[in-house]
This record gives C-alpha cells, structure tokens and sequence, in this order.
C-alpha cells in the first residue's frame, strides 16, 4: 500500500540515502552526508515541509520544501544554528572549496520578487508506480493546506540534460516562470504552478 505522510526525525536517515542515490552529481551531495542530516533535519520545523512516501512500509521517496520563500534559509539556519555552525566547521576542515563557493555564490543568487512556496528537493527510487507524481501531489495539497495568501507553488530545475524531470514537471501542470543562470553558469528552468486553496 502506498502512503505519504510528514517526515520525523527517524526518517532522515533514509532521506539522506535516497538523496545520495538520486543527486549524485549535485553540490549539496558534496557537502557530504552529516551535513545533508542537518539540512533535511532542518525541514522538519515550519515554514519547511518534508513529505515521506512509503510503499509496503518502506521509505521510497521524499519531498522537501517551504510554505514560504521569505527569509527561508535564514529562518532554517536561526532554527538550526548549532547543527549548522557544527557541519559548517566540518566542511571547512574537510572540503574547503566547497565552503569557498558557497559564500561566493551567497551574493550571487537569482533575483526575482516573486513570492512563493518552494519545492526545494524531490527524489524517489525508480519504480513504475508513479511515485514521484503521488509526492508532488501530496506535497501541493499540503501547501494548499495553510497557504493563506494564496502563493503558488516555484521550483528549480536544470535546463539541459534533464527530460526525464522537466518531463515530469511539465506533466503535473508546472510552467517556466524564467530562465536563468546560477553558479558556475548553470542554465536553470523557474517553474510555477498556481495552487488552489481547499
Ligand atoms: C524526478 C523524479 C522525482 C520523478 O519521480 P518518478 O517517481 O520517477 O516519476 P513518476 O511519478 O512519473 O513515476 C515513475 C514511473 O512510473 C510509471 N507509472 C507506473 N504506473 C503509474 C501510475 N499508476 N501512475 C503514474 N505513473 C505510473 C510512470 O510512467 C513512470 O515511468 P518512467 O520512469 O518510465 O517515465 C524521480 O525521477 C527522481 O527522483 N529523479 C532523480 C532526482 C531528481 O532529478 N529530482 C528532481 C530534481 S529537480
């Protein structure tokens, strides 16, 4: 039977090896795996939302986001300042370029003023049984659930070599809101789809 739920701290650890499966080649893997406990941990506490999806009782998949893109990170890192503080000394003994890029790339952001829930990560293990469309939809309809303003729901993804999500996204009613470049020139999608209120 399949079932999706919010996550508590005893599935982070599955969350961590579903990421590491599924974004091999992404940055936030190289930070390695304590710090990405810390950072799904810390989606854990409102405005973030970290959805479990598990078929004959094991985790096989997860969606992790925001309610609200105001001052998010800043709020996941006040809510978590020790764990980050922690894993951030970690990184810098261990991997310190990676440290290097994620304060240049701190003041290089995307601009834009839309306001917005945010889905932040997504992954499943690969199945046939539309996991990852069953998760998305849980996901929007749990953001629709205390969205008082009535945001839509943003997310990222790249723009090349990557049909299969784009494909994916496109199919659950997403539409790019822009194009834009992030670090290291990557070409990046800006999806939006406007979320109705239940
Ligand atoms: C992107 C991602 C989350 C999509 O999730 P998914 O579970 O693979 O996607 P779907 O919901 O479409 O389901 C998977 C398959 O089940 C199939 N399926 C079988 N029965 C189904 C049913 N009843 N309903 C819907 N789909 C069904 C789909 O056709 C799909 O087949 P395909 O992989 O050959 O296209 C997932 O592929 C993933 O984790 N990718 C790696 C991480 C990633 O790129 N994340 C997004 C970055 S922004």
């Amino acid at each position: 039977m399949l079932k999706v739920r919010k996550a508590t701290k005893r599935d982070i650890d599955s969350v961590v090896e579903i990421h590491l499966k599924r974004f091999s080649n992404f940055f936030l893997t190289s930070l390695g795996k304590y710090f990405l406990k810390v950072f799904y941990t810390a989606f854990l506490k409102n405005p973030g939302l970290l959805l479990i999806l598990e078929d004959e009782g094991k985790i096989k998949g997860f969606a992790a986001g925001s309610r609200d893109n105001r001052n998010f990170f800043k709020k996941l890192l006040k809510n978590n300042l020790f764990e980050f503080v922690f894993s951030g000394a970690q990184i810098l003994i261990t991997k310190p370029a990676a440290l290097k890029r994620m304060a240049l790339n701190a003041g290089k952001s995307e601009k834009n003023n839309l306001i917005y829930a945010e889905l932040l990560s997504i992954a499943t293990l690969r199945n046939k049984k539309g996991y990852g469309k069953i998760l998305l939809a849980e996901f929007e309809k749990e953001i629709a659930k205390e969205n008082i303003e009535n945001l839509p729901l943003s997310l990222t993804t790249d723009y090349d070599e990557n049909e299969k999500a784009i494909g994916f996204y496109n199919e659950s009613g997403y539409e790019v809101y822009q194009i834009f470049e992030s670090y290291q020139n990557r070409k990046m999608y800006r999806f939006i789809k406007y979320i109705v209120n239940k």
